[in-house]
């Protein structure tokens, strides 16, 4: 795109909310100043599995400041689950309290609704709870194999003969590859603060998708979907736990209704464990066979995960093998086991991120067993179809990203054989992965207004679009100045609320894509307006001030929309990308650090810089919290969780991540839609932990298939077949 706006499309520009942010003026879900506002507090169950046989709430109906405490026998009668949810449902509805059942330790059993913060907090354990426990909770992953089902549709993909594939070939590997139960954890915690009026119910609330939020409160409440408004103005991050209305969203719309105040649930660190969605525990298995020059011949990934026992959803990790390389012969399973602890959702790049762990970290174990370059062997392999779909990607500059990152990063420096690069007391390892990100793209509407104030246009942009910390304030900021031809601070932007129009939210890497171009529809359309008036041919530059003196009016509105076209819908939206990985191992320790990262990205047009940057950044360290230390902990007896705060949850650092570059590669993809734009936000952690693992067995000789690669494991590894002890 060929721009001389310096503040439009590509330019990098600061956030134009970054003031706001860093000043506290930025209004959290929690921060609004509603008047009259009380607090309510969820009670969490203290078994996995049973019935509570009875409750009594005495002594916290007498305590200091408490207005209603809500029970499954107080509670109003909600909408049940209209099915089970699969992927990412859009509609789901959230009843909660609405039977004396468990299913999963730290479930709501009731609500305290208190003046204050504390009081509410204080009466909460003051609620009695005697339950009825089942005898035989489903709290070990291993010993729920033999529940294992079939969760639906997508769940078994096959192409071309596996056996046919595996007899083709030279070498076959077949591993398992282990990611632990991890959390989201976005800094805001969840929270929500819900007013009735005149049967109107209006929720501020920390959720990437307002639309869906609507549809939810409307569906559990039985009401109409206008008469419910959600305002999401700020999100402090989401990463995927907040794309559904969870049930504190519930409790506080209830209560608000009960007391006839507006409620405010603010959601505990500890209760984000068990009230806000989690990343299920995968166990993957992978099977590649290839010939003596590299020639991939057959594939499989076979996924078993567990889900609760009332609601399904399975992460799709087999989703990158079907697309991502050449192999004529391939099979994608997925398994799940109902187990007693909350139902898992979408995390972080749901499925490419821990799919990609155990497909990268195969693949450089088949290239170990070949004695080829793992770089050369991903190249190899390459496609420009997309098999799965059988379908032209729009553009896939995947081996454009592993050479210049090759080139940048250093990659002739690698030594073959691992325990021969030595520091001291450290061995030194590099590793490699490839990464692919589905990059959808939806359905957007968006309305600008135009001021002319003294000399100058003023334009505001309204759509229900969220920011959840990634920029997009920023990005339709600059698209905006860009189609309308005027610097960025003249365009105001309003996010976040469900008055505005539609769009799909943030979630699944398609926002910028979407966002951005239905702003640039309703700019567009603007400014076609404003010339068709005055039979201004459509290609002749006019300032949009003069254009506005022409039409006579200082004042000017239009909306836009923006959606896939027949062309996107033929071909397969990729983004791409190449993560490359210095570690350094203490050969008696086994602790390890990451010295240095380059990642590489082909994601189409790049349209802030520095928001980009910040996405794959923020990937790149969540990348490394999964090989590093990210990993909730199941209690054996009970089914809570051990981890229940960041003392014990542990997520990278400023240090752990001090060294990296990213590289966009320059690419409009105008298949994927009229601005050129792929989605980043999941792309920057696919990957990076199998090019870590990759990186410590280059180092060490030990292959490290079950995350987080914690020193006492590495320790405890043995040797791969083939590697000497130097
Ligand atoms: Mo994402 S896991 O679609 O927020």
């Amino acid at each position: 795109m060929n721009t001389s706006n310096k503040t439009g499309v590509g330019a990098a520009i600061d956030r134009v909310e970054g003031h706001l942010k860093v000043t506290g003026k930025a209004t959290y879900a929690s921060e609004f100043p509603i008047e009259n506002k009380v607090y309510a507090q969820g009670i969490n169950s203290t078994i996995a599995k049973g019935t509570i046989v009875s409750i009594d709430t005495t002594e916290a109906e007498n305590a200091a400041g408490v207005l209603a405490v809500i029970t499954h026998k107080n509670a109003e009668k909600l909408n049940d689950f209209k099915k089970d949810r699969y992927q990412i449902a859009t509609d789901t509805i959230a009843p909660v309290l609405q039977s004396n059942k468990v299913h999963y330790y730290g479930e709501y059993v009731g609500v305290v609704v208190a003046e204050t913060f504390e009081q509410a907090q204080y009466a909460a354990r003051l609620v009695k709870f005697e339950y009825s426990k089942a005898s035989d909770p489903a709290i070990h992953f291993d010993k729920q194999r033999d529940n294992a089902f079939f969760p639906g549709e997508d769940s078994d993909y096959s192409r071309g003969d596996m056996e046919k594939g595996l007899a083709e070939a030279d070498e076959v590997i077949e591993q398992t590859y282990i990611t632990p139960i991890e959390h989201h954890h976005p800094m805001e915690l969840h929270a929500v603060i819900a007013e009735w009026n005149n049967g109107k119910v209006t929720a501020y609330a920390s959720q990437q998708m307002i639309e869906d939020a609507t549809i939810a409160i409307s569906d559990t409440f039985q009401i109409p979907q206008k008469d419910v408004r959600v305002i999401a103005a700020y999100v402090g991050g989401g990463f995927g736990s907040k794309l559904n209305v969870e049930r504190h969203v519930t409790l506080a719309v209830m209560a608000a209704k009960m007391v006839g105040r507006p409620v405010q649930v603010t959601v505990t660190r500890t209760q984000m464990f068990t009230n806000t969605g989690l990343r299920q525990k995968n166990e993957q298995t992978m099977k590649i066979g290839a010939k003596k020059d590299g020639t991939m011949t057959a594939l499989s990934h076979d996924t078993l995960s567990h889900t609760s026992p009332n609601l399904v959803y399975q992460e799709p990790c087999g989703m990158v093998s079907k697309m991502l390389y050449n192999s004529p012969n391939a099979k994608v399973t997925e398994r799940l086991m109902p187990m007693n602890l909350q139902t898992p959702f979408a995390m972080r790049a749901p499925g490419e991120a821990t799919g990609s762990f155990a497909l990268e970290s195969a693949m450089d174990e088949m290239a170990w067993k070949l004695k080829m370059d793992p770089l050369e062997f991903r190249i190899k392999n390459d496609t420009q179809t997309d098999l799965h779909k059988n379908q032209p990607f729009s553009s896939r500059l995947l081996v454009e990203c592993l050479r210049i990152g090759a080139e940048k990063f250093g990659w002739k420096n690698r030594k073959d054989q691992p325990r021969t690069n030595v520091k001291g007391n450290w061995l030194v390892g590099y590793g490699v992965s490839a990464a692919s990100r589905n990059s959808p793209y939806r359905k957007t509407h968006a309305k600008v207004l135009l001021e002319l104030v003294e000399e100058k246009v003023e334009a505001t942009i309204q759509m229900d679009a969220t920011d959840i910390g990634t920029g997009t304030y920023t990005i339709v900021a600059q698209t905006a100045a860009e189609y309308l031809g005027i610097p960025v601070e003249q365009v105001k932007v309003e996010l976040g609320d469900s008055n505005f129009p539609v769009t799909p939210g943030s979630g699944g890497s398609w926002g910028a894509a979407s966002y951005c171009n239905g702003a640039r529809a309703a700019c567009e359309n603007a400014v076609m307006k404003l010339k068709d008036n005055r039979s201004i041919p459509k290609d002749q530059k006019v300032a949009l001030t003069e254009l506005l003196k022409q039409n006579q009016i200082t004042k000017f509105e239009m909306t836009g929309m923006a959606e896939p076209s027949t062309e996107f819908e033929k071909h397969s939206v990729f983004s791409f990308g190449a993560n490359f990985a210095e570690v350094w191992v203490d050969k008696d320790t086994g602790m390890w650090r990451i010295e240095r990262m380059v990642n590489v990205g082909a994601a189409g047009k790049i349209l802030n810089p520095k928001t980009a940057y910040g996405q794959i950044i923020g990937g790149l360290t969540m990348g490394a919290g999964m090989a590093i230390a990210e990993k909730t902990d199941v209690e054996p007896n009970f089914g809570n969780f051990i981890t229940r705060s960041f003392a014990d949850y542990h997520v990278p650092v400023n240090l752990d991540m001090a060294n990296i570059d990213v590289i966009f590669l320059p690419e409009e993809d105008k298949i994927a839609n009229k601005m050129g734009i792929k989605g980043i936000g999941e792309l920057g952690i696919t990957s990076v932990a199998a090019s870590l693992a990759n990186a410590i067995f280059n180092a060490t000789g030990k292959r490290m298939r079950d995350l987080p690669i914690t020193p006492e494991k590495l320790i405890e590894a043995p040797l791969e077949p083939g590697v000497q002890e130097v």
